[in-house]
Parts: structure tokens; sequence; C-alpha cells
């Protein structure tokens, strides 16, 4: 018997804007009935009650973990978290066994790795959605989850500006394409020395050209956040980079973002601040993490809306979006 090959999440790269902008509108969705008081669905309508939701995740993780599992829980559905250490995969057995055996057994696998060439085999390789949780080039959970906090705080605004100041990596990468797919004009700012990922620079000028929309990737963060709206940054050492950090620490002096900086680019007066967590005081001071202007927990709580949001579309409807 063939089996249909399922629809993955790998990155924003591979959904179109409507699709984009119908996850982020059904994760408000979600957020509005758990918030209205009942939260939990009638049994008619946990879709996935008796089945498992697989998370292969070969790094640490607080929401992306606790989200999936909120979610999973949601629609009825075991989640199954499989840590490093947990199963034999990369000690006595291969990728390929791994995923045949998982994909045999389970409804869904979110995968936390390394490589995103790791999310490539298991594409290639499952019988069941795969779910990128976070490689080292893209992060769609977080994008989905930022993109409804965006929403939230600017309703339809148009002509919105975000302003990246910190590091190249999986948070920017998606964050710009989702961005520019909801109608945002994006400004990155990285120390110099350091490029773009080179699909999402054709990507992104791209969508930019399409929608009318300015993209720019700069190595001056005051710059960036001229007129800036929404204001964001992550991690200058992500996971994996930790042999790194003395040398980041240095090409990043001038990268922290304080409210000296924002005044001196002359932000939008409105400006909000943005970080997937989890944070680290070199790259943001506390007077902007913890401000009035500061979205990031609400950011955090997004998390959650964005996994069942995904559920919902890649596992319970097989992958079309537009239903
Ligand atoms: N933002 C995010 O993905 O956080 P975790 O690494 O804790 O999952
Ligand atoms: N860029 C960070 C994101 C963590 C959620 C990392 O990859 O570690």
């Amino acid at each position: 018997m063939t089996i249909a090959k399922p629809r993955h999440l790998i990155n924003t790269i591979q959904l179109s804007n409507q699709e984009f902008g119908s996850l982020v509108d059904k994760a408000a969705a979600f957020k509005k009935q758990v918030r209205s008081g009942n939260p939990a669905p009638l049994e008619e309508h946990k879709k996935l009650l008796g089945k498992v939701v697989t998370m292969l995740f070969s790094k640490r993780s607080t929401r992306t973990r606790v989200s999936t599992e909120g979610a999973a829980a949601y629609f009825g559905a075991s989640p199954m978290f499989l840590g490093k250490d947990d199963i034999q995969l990369g000690v006595n057995e291969t990728l390929y066994d791994t995923v045949k055996v998982l994909s045999s057994m389970t409804a869904c696998i979110f995968a936390r790795v390394n490589k995103h060439q790791e999310i490539t085999d298991l594409c290639e390789h499952s019988n069941v959605p795969i779910i990128n949780s976070l490689c080292d080039r893209f992060h769609p959970l977080q994008a989905i989850a930022d993109l409804l906090t965006i929403k939230e705080a600017f309703g339809a605004r148009k002509g919105l500006k975000l302003a990246w100041v910190g590091d190249s990596n999986n948070v920017i990468n998606d964050l710009a394409i989702a961005s520019l797919r909801s109608g945002i004009s994006v400004s990155i700012s990285v120390p110099s020395g350091i490029s773009l990922d080179s699909e999402v620079e054709t990507v992104a000028k791209k969508l930019a050209q399409e929608q009318g929309l300015s993209f720019e990737f700069i190595h001056d963060p005051v710059v960036a956040v001229k007129d800036a709206n929404i204001i964001v940054t992550d991690t200058w050492i992500s996971m994996g980079q930790e042999d790194e950090k003395q040398k980041k620490m240095k090409q990043f002096d001038g990268f922290r973002i304080t409210k000296e900086l924002i005044s001196k680019g002359g932000a939008a007066d409105d400006w909000k601040f943005m970080h997937c967590l989890p944070r680290h005081p070199e790259e943001v001071e506390d007077a902007v993490f913890y401000s009035e202007n500061s979205l990031v927990f609400e950011e955090a709580e997004n998390r959650l809306y964005a996994a069942m949001a995904v559920i919902d579309s890649f596992v319970v409807n097989k992958g079309d979006l537009l239903q």
C-alpha cells in the first residue's frame, strides 16, 4: 500500500502569505477559546484522542516543550518527549531507522535538531507530519506566535516596521519572512562580518518588492531602529555556539538594546520590544525587557496557541491550511 506523503512545517518560506496568515488567525481563535473560561474542548473536539504527539528534541527547551505538550493535551493526544538521552538515536540507531519507527506509531513528530539537514532528512522519510521545532536555520513556531503578538499590539495598522538588533540566526530568518508576508517592513542589523542566510535574503527581497515594503540587512543598530514600531532581539549565543561565547561577546559590542539606543535611533513613539526567550542580560537591559513597552511574556504565552494552530492545520486537517 502506498502511503500519501504528509505536508510538513519546515519554515515560513514554504508557506504562502495567505497560509501563514491563516495560521496566525487560527492561533488567535484558539487563544480566544482558551481564554473564554471553557478551555477544555468538548469530547467530540478531541480530534487526536488516543494518538501520540512525539517530541524528538536534541536540545533543551521550555516554551516549545510546554506549548507542544499543552496543545497535544488540548486535542486529546498524549505528548511523548524524547530527549537526546532517552532513545537509541545517535548511539545505537540511525535517524532513518528512528523516523521510520516513530512515524509508524505516532500522529506527528515535533523535532528540535541541530542542523537543518536533519529536518530535511526527517521529512523525506516520515509518514507523518514533521514540525520543525527549531533547527540552526529556522524556528517557524516562534514566528507564528510573534506575528500573533504583533497583531494583538497593533491591530490591522499598516506601514509597520520591525527592527532586529542581534545575531543572524534561526529566529530572525523566519521572523523576517513572516513579517514581510504580513505586510511589515524589516530592517535587520547584525555586527559586521556576519552575513544573512542567502535563501532568506533572496526570498525576503522578493517579498518586499512584491508588496512595496522595505527590507534591509545592515550593520548599524542605530540606523535599524529608526522609526521602528517593533524592536526585537534574541540571544547572541544560540544553543550549540557556547564555545564562541568570548568571541561573540566582543563582536556584539554596541548591539545591546537599551533605552538610550532606542532613543538615539529614533524609534516610533509607541515602540514595542520582543524577544523569543530565553533572555540573557547582555542582549537587552532590564529597563527595556521589563518595561511597559515589552511584549515578551504575551509572546511566550502565544507559543501555546501557535502550537495548537499547527497541530490543527498540519495533523488534524492534514496540511490543508486554508480550510
Ligand atoms: N523560544 C523558544 O523556543 O524557547 P525554548 O527554547 O524554551 O523552547
Ligand atoms: N537562537 C536561539 C533560539 C532559542 C529559542 C537558539 O537557537 O538557541
